[in-house]
């Protein structure tokens, strides 16, 4: 695609399919597990019971071996870059933040919850397939505080999740950028093309600047770095 005298510029704009996939299954599954622990927790012990918590723990599990792939997968892969227009300094720091301990949540959550019902002394089993392995000697003080831990570990993951949540919708509806966009399944970065101009080299980069003329209400065509149009 051709701009005046520019060539697009090619710049990994939105998240790899790879990481939108694990995001939104990761997403859906980590809050059906707070719906299914909240559930279990409350039931009397019966036969039933002990089977949702076997379910409730393997799914866990597999959750957290998942968040280790995410996270090697975002090691190696990187993401695109944080979009900066009309942000503060402090609301970048607070999203990197929360991102960072969402990712530190979503393995310590299961982790704790593993060795507190290793403590248990319970037998458990991975889909009824095979034995996970207690990896804490049984001991009822040492069962409480671990679980105690795993539950408050679980309201901290919902708090950061409403304001992870708020970021996005106020990005998305508020100032209109691209970074909701660029996570969801079918989204596209359309509005964050970065145009090179081959005469002076600079680079248009506005992220929130119409691209196609008929898009923006000023009847204006977009303007370089060095104010050329
Ligand atoms: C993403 C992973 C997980 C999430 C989001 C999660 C979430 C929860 C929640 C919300 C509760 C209810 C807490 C309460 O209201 O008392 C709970 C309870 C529990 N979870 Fe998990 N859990 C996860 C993984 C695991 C794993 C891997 C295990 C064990 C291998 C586990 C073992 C337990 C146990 C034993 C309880 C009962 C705690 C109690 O009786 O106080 N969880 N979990
Ligand atoms: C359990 C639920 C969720 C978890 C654990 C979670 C976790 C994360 C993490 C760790 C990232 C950083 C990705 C990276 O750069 O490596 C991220 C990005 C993102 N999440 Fe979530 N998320 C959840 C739910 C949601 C929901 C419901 C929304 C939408 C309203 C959402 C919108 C986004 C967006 C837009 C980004 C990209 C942020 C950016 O590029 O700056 N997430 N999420």
């Amino acid at each position: 695609m051709r701009f005046r005298h520019g060539t697009q510029v090619a710049r990994r704009e939105s998240y790899d399919p790879v990481a939108k996939a694990l995001h939104w299954s990761m997403a859906l599954a980590i809050l059906g597990m707070i719906v299914l622990g909240i559930y279990v927790s409350r039931l009397s012990p019966s036969m039933r019971t002990f089977r949702l918590f076997d379910l409730h723990k393997s799914i866990g599990l597999t959750l957290m071996l998942l968040a280790c792939l995410r996270l090697l997968w975002r090691v190696v892969r990187g993401a695109p870059e944080t979009l900066r227009d009309g942000t503060k300094a402090w609301e970048l720091v607070v999203a990197h933040l929360v991102h960072v301990l969402l990712y530190a949540l979503m393995i310590g959550i299961p982790l704790f919850g593993w060795f507190g019902a290793s403590a248990s002394g319970l037998p458990m089993t991975f889909y009824g397939i095979a034995d996970i392995p207690r990896v804490v000697p049984p001991n009822k003080e040492r069962q409480q505080a671990l679980l105690q831990l795993h539950d408050f570990l679980n309201w901290l993951l919902i708090g950061l999740l409403a304001l992870h949540v708020a970021g996005a919708l106020k990005r998305h509806f508020v100032l209109r950028d691209a970074t909701l966009r660029r996570m969801l399944p079918f989204g596209d970065a359309q509005q964050q093309v970065g145009f090179k101009d081959e005469k002076t080299n600079s680079t248009l980069q506005e992220h929130r600047v119409p691209c196609r003329l008929s898009d923006r209400n000023d009847g204006q065509r977009p303007k370089l770095d060095d104010g050329k149009v």
